[in-house]
């Protein structure tokens, strides 16, 4: 099939280089020509495992194509995907700017180029009732021309992009009629030979499917949170508390990691959007709310944490951060908790000196010159009074201890991903902090 993705950024383009390595023939349109400039030579503009190899290897077939210009993309497509970003505006609400921008492009298209069967498919994530406003306001702009609508939420997670995408736990998608269902069942049916299922349904239960997908995920992140922060209040540890808890197959051990709290470009966007859904229907959303509470309650305790180590005043003091990314395996900093930490720490008169094993560029560009951020983690270590630890690398599950002390002017640890035991960092002379731990190391410096 001939496809297009509007937006190239971590869902259209992983989409249009797995949809191209199952053979179909994919153009990618982005506003962003340095984005296409650098994909044109095979250059991934964002980090994401396994990406970049098949991107090459897709131009190189000649099935994988990246452009500018509208009329290219969308002249021959069968299948359009609108993949743009649907940010947070000021109240909330999921904004639809970009949206609504390509669904005016792909109107004009399809005036100029009638009478080629399409199919318009919205893929970013979408308030309930967006995908038919998208149709709608075609139809207006470019009346009498024929196309199919569908709504195709995506489920990919990044660092693990490229196998989600290949192997879905299920592929949803709404549509209209029967025959832009079997469309979708021709185009995923290379994906879903491990036998798990395509949801056929109605295009507002579908758009519904992920907002409620991606609010329940963020409600287990806050929801342990809580436990942990009751287990310090209480002297339990929240290590032992998952694993009692988890062993109960109806509450199962994913998601279920206390620590900052969740951050990125979906949950903490998709969460607000919720409720922002929710206020404009009249209907309660407090669940959400608490979860997005929660959420933002717990980097504000970690850092208040932090203060209250050096006496509540950071003035002068130097902190080291290691990681910087929302979450390992992405260079992707929107809303990292790391962000929010820096920002807070530099506000507070701290200097701070940042290691991430590859989100220094997109970290650079959101924090400026505040933060120093270097190539190497025991580099970022050197002469500072405490580390911070905010994303759970695997570069920093078993690092030289020895080392990371003798960088450190003294050796004091924060650690947001409780990435290490209490009992042994204690042995080793460090002062470490963790999340959800009080009772791990009676009469310890661990807390
Ligand atoms: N990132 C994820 O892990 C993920 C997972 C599932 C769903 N989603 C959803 O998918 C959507 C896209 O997310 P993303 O993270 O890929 O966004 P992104 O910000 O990384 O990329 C969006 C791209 O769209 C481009 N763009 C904007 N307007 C355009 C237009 N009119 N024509 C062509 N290109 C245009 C931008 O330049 C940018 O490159 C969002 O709704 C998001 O909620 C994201």
């Amino acid at each position: 099939m001939r496809l297009t993705m509007v937006g190239t950024g971590y869902v259209g383009l992983v989409t249009g280089v797995c949809f191209a390595g199952t053979g179909n023939d994919v153009t990618c349109l982005d506003v962003d020509a340095r984005k296409i400039d650098a994909l044109r030579q095979g250059r991934c503009p964002i980090y994401e495992p396994g990406l970049e190899e098949l991107l090459e290897r897709n131009i190189k077939n000649g099935r994988l194509r990246f452009t500018t210009d509208a009329t290219e993309a969308y002249k021959d497509a069968e299948l359009i995907f609108i993949c743009v970003g649907t940010p947070s505006d000021d109240a909330g609400h999921a904004d639809l700017k970009y949206v609504l921008a390509a669904a005016d492009d792909i109107a004009a298209a399809l005036k100029r180029f009638p009478g080629k069967p399409r199919t318009v498919v919205v893929k970013s994530t979408v308030p309930v009732g967006t995908t038919l406003k998208v149709r709608d306001r075609i139809r207006a702009a470019a009346p009498g021309t024929k196309f199919g609508i569908a709504n195709n939420p995506e489920f990919l997670k990044e660092g693990d992009a490229i196998t989600d995408f290949n192997k879905p736990d299920r592929v949803v998608v709404g549509v209209e009629d029967e025959e832009t269902g079997a469309l979708f069942r021709r185009l995923y049916d290379p994906f879903v030979r491990n036998g798990h299922p395509i949801f056929l349904m109605d295009i507002l239960s579908s758009e519904m499917v992920k907002y409620a997908s991606n609010n329940f995920l963020a409600t287990k992140i806050s929801f342990i949170n809580e436990m942990a922060n009751l287990c310090e209040a209480y002297g339990a540890d929240i290590g032992k508390v998952r694993e009692g808890m988890c062993a109960d197959k109806r509450i199962g051990s994913q998601f279920l990691y206390p620590g900052l709290g969740y951050g990125g470009s979906c949950f903490p966007k998709d969460t607000l959007a919720c409720i922002a859904m929710g206020q404009s229907a009249g209907v309660p959303v407090s669940v959400s709310q608490a979860v997005h509470d929660t959420n933002q309650h717990q980097r504000d305790r970690f850092f208040a944490r932090i203060e209250s180590h050096f006496g509540g005043n950071l003035k002068g003091k130097s902190l080291a951060f290691w990681g910087l990314a929302f979450k390992p395996r992405t260079d992707d900093v929107r809303e990292a908790p790391a962000l929010t930490l820096i920002r807070k720490a530099l506000a507070a008169g701290a200097t701070v000196r940042a290691f991430d094993p590859v989100a220094s560029e997109t970290a650079r560009a959101e924090l400026g010159n505040g933060p120093t951020i270097v190539s190497e983690m025991y580099e970022a270590a050197k002469g500072a009074d405490a580390l911070v630890i905010c994303t759970d690398w695997d570069d920093f599950k078993s690092p030289d201890f020895d080392r990371l002390a003798a960088a450190l002017k003294s050796p004091v640890v924060f650690d947001g991903r409780n990435l290490y035991r209490p009992d042994e960092l204690v042995r080793r002379g460090f002062t470490y902090y963790s999340v959800g731990r009080a009772g791990a190391a009676p009469g310890s410096r661990a807390r």
